[in-house]
This record gives structure tokens, sequence and C-alpha cells, in this order.
């Protein structure tokens, strides 16, 4: 009888710590592993704009592509907002620019930044756009990772001045970040 309940803890011990080994495994996977996300941008209500933004970890932080379509000509603000949710029809539901570090509003190139200013992006005459530039603030992993965070497309041009938003006017196109392969 004793000898049962012996092999029967022992067996219980081992389970248990194979299971908080696995636990820790798929962790630690999931939080070092990021190396491509993705952004399918949709038209919020009354607007046309589509596209596809590609982040990609490159040597010195983030690579950004994005090839939007149906904008009007010239300059629109991009920006990571905080909310992964895109479920209004006008994007409010983004909640504001993706801040982790309580920076102030400001341009890609600035240090001292929200994470999500990625600046304008310019569309030709035919309402088309493209951006190719890599982010040093932005993050794929870890605490400030823009995984789950939402991707907007605003009607104006970002001034890079005007706090906390720039001054970009409406929300004309958004979609959320995740994971690519
Ligand atoms: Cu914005
Ligand atoms: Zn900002």
């Amino acid at each position: 009888m004793k000898k049962t309940f012996f092999i029967l803890s022992l067996a219980l011990i081992l389970m248990s710590t194979q299971l908080l080994f696995a636990q820790h495994d798929s962790t630690m996977h999931q939080r070092s592993s990021i190396k491509h996300a993705l952004a399918v941008i949709t038209p919020t209500k009354g607007n046309s704009v589509h596209g596809i933004v590609t982040f990609e970890e490159a040597d010195k932080g983030v690579r950004i592509i994005a090839h939007l379509t149906g904008l009007t000509p010239g300059k629109h603000g991009f920006h990571i907002h905080e909310f992964g949710n895109i479920s209004s029809d006008d994007g409010s539901s983004a909640g504001g620019h993706f801040n982790p570090m309580g920076m102030p509003h400001s341009m890609p190139m600035s240090e001292k930044r929200h994470a999500g200013d990625m600046g304008n992006v310019e569309a030709d005459a035919s309402g088309n756009a493209h951006l190719d530039y890599i982010d040093s603030v932005m993050k794929l992993n870890g605490h400030n990772s823009i995984i789950g965070h939402a991707v907007i497309v605003h009607e104006k041009e970002d001034d890079f001045k005007t706090q906390p938003t720039g001054n970009a006017g409406a929300r004309v196109g958004y979609g959320v970040i995740g994971i690519a392969k």
C-alpha cells in the first residue's frame, strides 16, 4: 500500500514538472519569435481606402512597408493607435496614438515620439500611396510590442506639432496588426 502511494506521488510530481516546463517553453517562444506582422487596411464608413501594411524585423528596428489605394491625393497621417478595436464605423474605437512610453506626439525620425508615430503616407494623383522605411523606435516583441494594436490612416496630413494627434483629422482607413508568417 505504501509503495503504491509512493509511486503514485512520484508520477504526479513528474507530470506537474513537465506541465510547468511546457508552459514556460510556449511563453518564451511566443515572446521572442515574432519576425513579421501585418495589417489589412479597410475603409471606415464613407471612405474607400484599402491596403496592406507589413512590419518586418530588421537590423536597426522594424521595416515598415505600406501599399494603399483609394486615398485622396496628398499626405495622410499614418499611425498605430492604442486599441486593436475597429468595430466603430469611424475608427474612434481604436483610441489615441499608441504611446507606451508616455512621450509627446512627433515625427517618425524623432526619438521622443509616440511609438505609433509613422508620419505620413503620400498619395499620388491616382490615390495610391507607397511607404517603405525602417523604424528604430517600434518593437515587434516584448512589453511595447505593436501586435494587437491598430493602424489608422487619416484624412489629412500630420503636422508633427499638434498634441497629441498631429491634427490629421478623421480616420479614413483602419486595420489590426496581427502576427504574420
Ligand atoms: Cu492617427
Ligand atoms: Zn502620435
